[in-house]
């Protein structure tokens, strides 16, 4: 989880680069996966020499990115696959001023992000979500706090054992009958996660490093 500051504000993420402050999380190298994840659900390669697997989104894929930060994740989903349709929230105003900013330098609307609890200010029905949440717990007796100190504590926190922030949006998901959830979690979280989202009808397609794919049933 540790990330070491960049002096120049550029931290790049999937080849690009991403400008960012205290008031953002620093892209990390394991939430690449995710966006790996995402890119061969909607056929798209993410590997040269790799065959991505059979389109599973619609052509024009709609894609919710909840606690979008520096906007890393939705703006690489966007340029790497035009035909969607992509939102992304946060809700930290000055996350999103930053998410706004990479935006505009990559060329995407910054309106379309915007602030939001979770779901609460959604009112588009995506295909699917990807989110990498707070999910550090204050209480792993592994965790380097120094290390963390430099980003803000709404970015990595969360609790019931770091958890809270997903379960949430599990449920949230489940309500609104999204069939495609991507998140980020400690490895260590994965199987506590699987089973929550089982209660909530959706279940494990893969799981790549930190990056868990669940669907619907
Ligand atoms: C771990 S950071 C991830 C940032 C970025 N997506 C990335 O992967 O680098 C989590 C983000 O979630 C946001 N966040 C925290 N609580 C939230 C909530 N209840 N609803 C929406 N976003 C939230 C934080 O402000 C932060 O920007």
């Amino acid at each position: 989880m540790n990330a070491v500051y960049p002096n120049n504000h550029l931290k790049d993420f999937y080849g690009r680069n991403f400008y960012v402050t205290p008031d953002v999380l620093i892209p990390r190298p394991e939430t690449e996966q995710l966006i790996d994840m995402v890119l061969n659900l909607a056929g798209e390669s993410y590997l040269p020499g790799v065959k991505p697997s059979k389109r599973k989104l619609p052509e024009h894929p709609r894609i919710l990115d909840v606690g979008t930060g520096s906007g890393c994740i939705a703006i690489t989903l966007q340029l790497n696959i035009p035909k969607a349709e992509i939102i992304a929230t946060d809700i930290s105003e000055s996350a999103l001023k930053i998410a706004q900013k990479n935006a505009i330098k990559y060329g995407i609307d910054p309106h379309l992000f915007i602030i939001s609890d979770l779901l609460e200010n959604v009112k588009f029905t995506p295909d699917l979500i990807v989110a990498n949440l707070p999910y550090v717990d204050e209480n792993w007796d592994w965790l380097d706090k120094k290390a963390l100190s430099y980003e803000p504590k709404i970015a990595l926190y969360a609790k019931d054992s770091g958890l809270e922030l997903i379960k949430k949006l599990i449920k949230q998901s489940n309500a609104r009958q999204i069939k495609y959830l991507a998140l980020e979690a400690d490895p260590c979280q994965h199987q506590d996660i699987v089973d929550f989202a089982n209660e909530n009808y959706y279940h494990l397609i893969e799981t790549r490093g930190f990056c868990i794919l669940l669907e619907l049933h």
